[in-house]
C-alpha cells in the first residue's frame, strides 16, 4: 500500500466537543447522530427524500427518489427540476439576505472587497446573458481557467444559471494539460483572466489560454472571454476574445434561471487516476446541490452569523462545493482568498481570520504543517500574535492529518475550543463522507472518525467481503448517495471498471483509499491510497501521468515514478529514469534533473515536478519485464532493501538507484 500512514487506530486521545459548542450544534449529541443513521437505515430512500425537500428549492417537485435499474448509473429525484443558482442566489434575496455580504474578497495585496447577495445575484445574472448572447446554453461545456476571484465564482455560477456544464481548470496546470481538457470536454468557450496575481507575482493565464488553443483540436471553441484583473499586456484575437466587462456591459440583470432536470450535469472536474489521462468527474445537480449545503449545516454547523473561510482553490472540488455552491446554497458569508498563505509573511492566514473575523476555518494539513515550521523559524507569524478569538469551529481536507499537525491546530489555532472536522471525501464524493460532526462526535486526532447519516462507508478485503474493526482493508461505500459522480465524461466504461469492479461485486464504490477502523470505537482511518495516486500538498496526481510526460521528453527511455513520504507536503514525486544515452553522474546529472523537472512542469504544471530524479542504467524489473514499484518506494525513503529480490533479472540495479543525482 502506497501513500502516508497516520498515527494509526491505536492513538488514544479523545476530544469531546464542548457543552457550550454541542448545546447549539446543528447535530447535537451522538443521539442525534445515531437517529439521523438509524433514519437511513429504516428508510433510505425517504431519508434522501425529506431532506431533498427540506434544503433545496424545486422548481418542478421530484416524485422518484432514487432510481438503481441501470446501477451504477443511479439517478436521484431524477424527475424534479431546479436551478442551482437560483437556490444558491435568488433563494437568499428572497429569504432577508439580499444585503447580506455573500463574499468578502480578500486581494492578494491585502484589499478587502464586500460582495452582497443582491450584488452577486446581479453579476451573475448579467454573466448569464452575456453567455447567452454569445449563443452559449444548456448543455454547452464551458471551460473556466481562472484564479480565485468574485469573477471565478460567478462565472461557475452564470454557466449553472444557464445550465451549461463547467469545466474548471486550476490556473496551475500547463497550456498542454489545459488543452487536453478542452479537446475532452468538447468545450465551447474558455473563461479566463488576464494574468492571476499570487504572492505579489503575477502569473500568465490568458497567454496560457492562447497556447493551449495554439496546439490544436480546440475547434470547439468559439469565445475566449477574459476578466481583466491586472490590466497587463495580452493578445487579443479578434472574433475570438472579448472582454468580461464587455460581454455584460449593457445586460439585463435579471435572468430567468434555465430549469433543469436533477441529473442535468452540473460540472466535469478532471482529476487523476491510477492509469492513463485524467478523468472527467461528472456530477449532477440536484444531488450534488443537497449535499453542498447539507454538509454546510452537518459538518461545520454553519449559522447565519458565521464568516466562514475555505482556503481552497475553485480549480479543485473543494472550492466547488464548499466555496462556489454549498456557503450560496445556505446564505453564508465566507472569504474568497486570492493570495498564498506565506505572502506578505506566513502570518497571512491568522492575521486574515482576525481582520475578518472568521468564525469558521477550513484549509489543508499540508499549509498547516507548512505553517508550524514557518512559526519556528519566524516567531512573530506564530498564531498567538494574531486576535484569534473568533474561531468556533476548523477544518481540514485533503489527506490524512498526524496527529502532531491536529494537536497544534486545535491548541495554537483553535485554543482548545474549537472542535476539528476532519473531513474525508473526493472528487468523486461531492462532498464529505467520513467527519466527526462537530456538536456531537467525540474527536481522536488523525482519524476522520465515522461516517455521516446515510453514507454506508465500510472496508473490506480484496474479495468484496467485509473485515472485522481492527484489520486494514479497501475503503468502500456500499449504497449509491446523492452527490456521488454519476459517470466519466465521454467514457462510462471506465467509470464501472474504476469505482464499481467486478472483483467487489461490481455494486460497491470503491474509493481507492485503504482504511482501518478502531476495534473498540469503530472510527475510521484512511491509511493512504492503494492506487498508483499520489497526494502531493493534497494534490491528486497519477503516476501514470507524470511517467507519460517524462518519456514524452526526448532524451528519456523509460520512467517509474512514486511516492515518497515528506514532513510538510505529505508525500513528494520520486522519478527514477533512464536516459537514451549513457546514465549521467555529478554535475550532469544534475543539469539533467533539473531539465527534466522544467519539462513535467511544462507538460503538466509545476505541482507534477519530481521533487527528486534518480537516473540508472535500467530499472529494477521482475524477469517478465514487470518494474518493481515496491522496491522503488523503499529506495526512495533511502531505506536497504530487506524484501526478497530474487524474482529480480537485474538486482545490481537497485546499487545505483539508491544514489540522488
Ligand atoms: C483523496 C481525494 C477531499 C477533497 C479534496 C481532495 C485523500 C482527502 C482526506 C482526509 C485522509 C484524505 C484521500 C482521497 N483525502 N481527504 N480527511 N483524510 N485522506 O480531493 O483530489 O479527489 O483527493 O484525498 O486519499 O482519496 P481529491
Amino acid at each position: 500500500m502506497s501513500g502516508t500512514t497516520t498515527q494509526g487506530p491505536q492513538e488514544t486521545r479523545i476530544f469531546a466537543p464542548s457543552a457550550a459548542f454541542a448545546a447549539q450544534a446543528a447535530v447535537a449529541g451522538m443521539d442525534a447522530y445515531n437517529a439521523l443513521c438509524a433514519e437511513a437505515a429504516a428508510d433510505y430512500e425517504g431519508f434522501w427524500a425529506r431532506l431533498a425537500k427540506e434544503h433545496l428549492d424545486w422548481q418542478t417537485p421530484f416524485t422518484r427518489t432514487l432510481n438503481e435499474d441501470n446501477a451504477p448509473f443511479y439517478q436521484w429525484f431524477e424527475d424534479g427540476k431546479l436551478n442551482v443558482s437560483y437556490n444558491c442566489l435568488d433563494r437568499n434575496l428572497q429569504n432577508g439576505n439580499a444585503d447580506k455580504t455573500a463574499i468578502i474578497f480578500e486581494a492578494d495585496d491585502g484589499t478587502a472587497t464586500h460582495v452582497s447577495y443582491r450584488q452577486l445575484h446581479e453579476k451573475v445574472c448579467k454573466f448569464a446573458n452575456g453567455l447567452k448572447a454569445r449563443g452559449i446554453k444548456k448543455g454547452d461545456r464551458v471551460i473556466i481557467y481562472m484564479s480565485m476571484s468574485v469573477e471565478g465564482v460567478a462565472a461557475m455560477q452564470a454557466c449553472a444559471r444557464i445550465g451549461a456544464t463547467h469545466s474548471v481548470v486550476f490556473g496551475g496546470f500547463s497550456a498542454k494539460s489545459l488543452q487536453e481538457r478542452i479537446i475532452d470536454a468538447g468545450a465551447v468557450a474558455v473563461i479566463t483572466a488576464d494574468e492571476q496575481l499570487r504572492g505579489g507575482k503575477r502569473l500568465p493565464l490568458k497567454a496560457i489560454v492562447d497556447e493551449a488553443l495554439g496546439l490544436g483540436g480546440c475547434d470547439s471553441v468559439k469565445d475566449v472571454i477574459v476578466y481583466r484583473r491586472t490590466g497587463g499586456d495580452i493578445a487579443f484575437k479578434a472574433g475570438r476574445d472579448l472582454w468580461l466587462h464587455e460581454l455584460v456591459d449593457g445586460q439585463s440583470a435579471d435572468c430567468e434561471p434555465e430549469w433543469v432536470e436533477a441529473e442535468h450535469p452540473l460540472f466535469i472536474l478532471y482529476t487523476s487516476g491510477s492509469t492513463g489521462t485524467p478523468k472527467g468527474v461528472q456530477h449532477a445537480s440536484g444531488g450534488y446541490l443537497l449535499w453542498a449545503a447539507l454538509t454546510m449545516k452537518w459538518s461545520f454547523d454553519i449559522k447565519p452569523s458565521d464568516v466562514y473561510w475555505c482556503t481552497a482553490d475553485i480549480g479543485w472540488v473543494t472550492g466547488h462545493s464548499y466555496i462556489a455552491y454549498g456557503p450560496t446554497a445556505v446564505g453564508a458569508t465566507q472569504v474568497v482568498f486570492e493570495g498564498i498563505p506565506t505572502y506578505p509573511h506566513a502570518g497571512r492566514f491568522w492575521e486574515t481570520v482576525a481582520k475578518h473575523k472568521v468564525s469558521i476555518f477550513y484549509t489543508a494539513p499540508t499549509a498547516i504543517r507548512s505553517l508550524i515550521k514557518a512559526s519556528d523559524v519566524d516567531p512573530k507569524v506564530h498564531p498567538k500574535n494574531f486576535d484569534l478569538s473568533s474561531l468556533r469551529l476548523l477544518g481540514s481536507v485533503g489527506e490524512p492529518i498526524n496527529p502532531e499537525a491536529w494537536m497544534w491546530y486545535y491548541t495554537q489555532v483553535g485554543g482548545e475550543k474549537c472542535p476539528i472536522v476532519d473531513t474525508f471525501w473526493q472528487t468523486e464524493t461531492g462532498g464529505h463522507m467520513i467527519t466527526p460532526l462537530p456538536g456531537a462526535t467525540p474527536m481522536v486526532p488523525g482519524s476522520c472518525t465515522l461516517p455521516l447519516p446515510g453514507i454506508m462507508t465500510a472496508i473490506v478485503d480484496e474479495s468484496g467481503q467485509d473485515v472485522p474493526n481492527g484489520q486494514g482493508g479497501i475503503l468502500v461505500v456500499k449504497r449509491p448517495w446523492p452527490s456521488m459522480i454519476r459517470t466519466i465524461w465521454n467514457n462510462p466504461e471506465r467509470f464501472k471498471t474504476s469505482y464499481f469492479p467486478e472483483e467487489l461485486g461490481g455494486k460497491m464504490y470503491l474509493a481507492g483509499d485503504g482504511a482501518i477502523r478502531n476495534k473498540d470505537t469503530g472510527y475510521f482511518t484512511i491509511t493512504g491510497r492503494i492506487d498508483d495516486v499520489l497526494n502531493v500538498s493534497g494534490h491528486r496526481m497519477g503516476t501514470m501521468e507524470i511517467e507519460s510526460a517524462l518519456v514524452a521528453n526526448p532524451l528519456v527511455a523509460e520512467a517509474a515514478v512514486v511516492g515518497k513520504p515528506d514532513d510538510t507536503t505529505g508525500e513528494s514525486i520520486c522519478a527514477f529514469v533512464v536516459l537514451k544515452q549513457a546514465r549521467p553522474t555529478g554535475d550532469e546529472a544534475k543539469k539533467l534533473a533539473l531539465e527534466l523537472r522544467n519539462w513535467v512542469a511544462k507538460e503538466i504544471g509545476p505541482i507534477a515536478k519530481p521533487k527528486e530524479i534518480r537516473f540508472g542504467d535500467n530499472l529494477p524489473k521482475t524477469r517478465s519485464g514487470k518494474i518493481m514499484r515496491r522496491l522503488l518506494r523503499v529506495l526512495a525513503k533511502g531505506e536497504s532493501i530487506t524484501q526478497d529480490v530474487s524474482t529480480l533479472e537485474n538486482p545490481a540495479i537497485l546499487e545505483q538507484l539508491k544514489e540522488t543525482s
